[in-house]
């Protein structure tokens, strides 16, 4: 039996791209899923074919930029199954641009979404891990987590931040058996690009993406952080496509 199985896993950004295929994934390990993100209709639809799979999950319609959706995503989790395994914080979005054009609502978009719905959701799911003290809290940063390019400042910073964000969880929570672990993917086939609409960098990033690898391969890492034995703390993974020079 792995050690995902039978684990209670809430995953945000649950509706596309790296979310979903986590979800998959998890399901066909035995992991009990609650699905988190705003579009229903694409939640109901991988609630069904997870289901159908022969796999377990719920889900509930909710926005990561609020702290008191991400509280009663929690409490739906509790009262659902009764515990919180594991926490994949995925939600993230990357409007792209450069700083010169002072595209403002994106960046308050961006740091709303990447850093305070991770932030809320790490504050939501600690109270029951700390009291059972057991849990294992994911953040998804990038590749931009640890490389700045010109038109990504904005990202990068956010996902600087989960990076930041999730070391200081580490070094808090270790005493509470609490897991920790960054995962920092490269170029990956989703719906994020559709989010960069500035003409100047629409180009460079779908030819970035052209070498793009599949959302499967993320799902993967996850798993494999999740697998390991609660004494063991996958706290960082890189994955890239193999030609992805940055
Ligand atoms: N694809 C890549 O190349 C790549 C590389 C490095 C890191 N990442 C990171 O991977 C994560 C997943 O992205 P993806 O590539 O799978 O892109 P995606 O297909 O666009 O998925 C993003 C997910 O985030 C959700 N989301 C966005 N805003 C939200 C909000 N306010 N509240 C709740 N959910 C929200 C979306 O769902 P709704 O719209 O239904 O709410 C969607 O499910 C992100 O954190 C991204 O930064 C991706």
């Amino acid at each position: 039996m792995s050690d995902i199985q039978g684990k209670v896993v809430i995953i945000t950004g649950a509706s596309s791209g790296i979310g979903e295929a986590t979800a998959k994934e998890l399901a066909s390990k035995g992991a009990i899923l609650v699905l988190a993100a705003r579009r229903e209709d694409r939640l109901k639809q991988l609630q069904e074919e997870i289901q159908n799979g022969g796999g377990q999950a719920i889900y509930k319609v909710t926005d990561v930029t609020s702290n008191e959706q991400m509280e009663e995503l929690a409490e739906f989790t509790l009262k659902s199954f009764g515990k919180i395994d594991v926490l994949v914080n995925n939600a993230g979005v990357m409007p792209h641009s450069f700083l010169y054009k002072k595209e403002i609502d994106d960046w308050n978009k961006m740091i709303d979404v990447n850093i305070k719905g991770v932030l809320y959701g790490i504050a939501a799911v600690l109270p029951s891990m700390r009291e059972r003290k057991e849990g294992h809290i994911i953040n998804v940063s990038s590749v931009a987590g640890h490389v700045v390019g010109a038109g990504s400042t904005v990202y990068a910073s956010t996902k600087h931040a989960v990076r930041a964000i999730s070391e200081g969880l580490r070094k808090e929570e270790l005493i509470n058996n609490i897991r920790s672990t960054i995962i920092s993917p490269g170029a990956v086939t989703s719906e994020l690009i559709e989010g960069v609409t500035d003409p100047d960098l629409v180009p460079v990033i779908e030819k970035l993406y052209e070498m793009a690898i599949g959302a499967d391969s993320i799902a993967r890492a996850i798993a494999f952080a999740m697998e390991e034995p609660a004494d063991v703390a996958i706290n960082e993974m890189i994955i890239r496509p193999t030609r992805q020079e940055r």
